[in-house]
């Protein structure tokens, strides 16, 4: 059998689903207490457990060929990989948000202040759109920020809503669909081209 595929999975709220994912197609993957790698049950993948924001470091210096990341982290990351796969689980919204009631962004006529964990999409979106804003980056619980007055606007993730209703906020506008991907270092994906579409073939199957 060939080597393993070296693959580095979020540790974060992607985790869970990741790991049941594989086990459902036959790749068992049991980590042993706080150990950070593992190698399936079938000997195809060699897992290492990593901080979502690490990610894509470990793919793009090619430590893990492949990785499972969220779009936000690799446009974040500011480096670019080959997309295999979109997988059919974690997907969210990147919204913009603020207190129920509030104008949005394009409606203000002014600079907009946004606390955000993802200043390169946010920017990106602000500029596209001719709206000058003045970004806060916040590590997280950016919701917390127009609550206590940090910024009156923020963007987040957003998936049920619950934590943006919890705080008293709503969605002002929509930066778009945020999906999981399976991602390849390019030049890993060049040497093994054919081990990876038959890795992607067995992933795509109905479990
Ligand atoms: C994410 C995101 C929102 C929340 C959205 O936070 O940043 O806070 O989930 O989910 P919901 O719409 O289902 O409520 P996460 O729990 O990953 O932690 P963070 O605040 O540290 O980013």
């Amino acid at each position: 059998m060939s080597k393993p595929h070296t693959i580095a999975i979020p540790k974060g709220r992607l985790l869970d689903s990741v790991v049941k994912y594989f086990t459902a197609r036959g790749m068992d993957i049991r980590f042993g207490s706080r150990k950070l790698s593992a190698v399936d049950s079938t000997g195809r993948l060699e897992i290492y457990k990593v901080k979502n924001h690490d990610l894509p470091a470990y793919v793009h210096h090619g430590i893990a060929g492949l990785g499972i990341v969220g779009d936000d982290t690799v446009t974040e990351s500011g480096h670019s990989f080959t997309r295999i796969l979109t997988l059919p689980f974690g997907g969210t919204r990147l919204c913009v948000a603020a207190p129920k009631g509030s104008l949005t962004p394009g409606q203000l006529g002014g600079t907009v202040t946004v606390a955000t964990s993802y200043v390169r999409m946010t920017r990106d979106w602000f500029h596209r759109r001719g709206i000058p804003v003045k970004i806060i980056r916040l590590g997280g619980s950016v919701e917390l920020a127009p609550v206590l007055g940090l910024a009156p606007y923020i963007v987040d993730l957003v998936e049920t809503g619950s934590t943006l209703a919890a705080n008293g906020l709503e969605v002002v506008a929509d930066l778009g669909d945020i999906k999981v991907r399976l991602i390849a270092n390019p030049a890993y994906f060049k040497l093994h081209y054919r081990e990876i579409a038959e890795l992607a073939d067995i992933m795509m199957r109905e479990s």
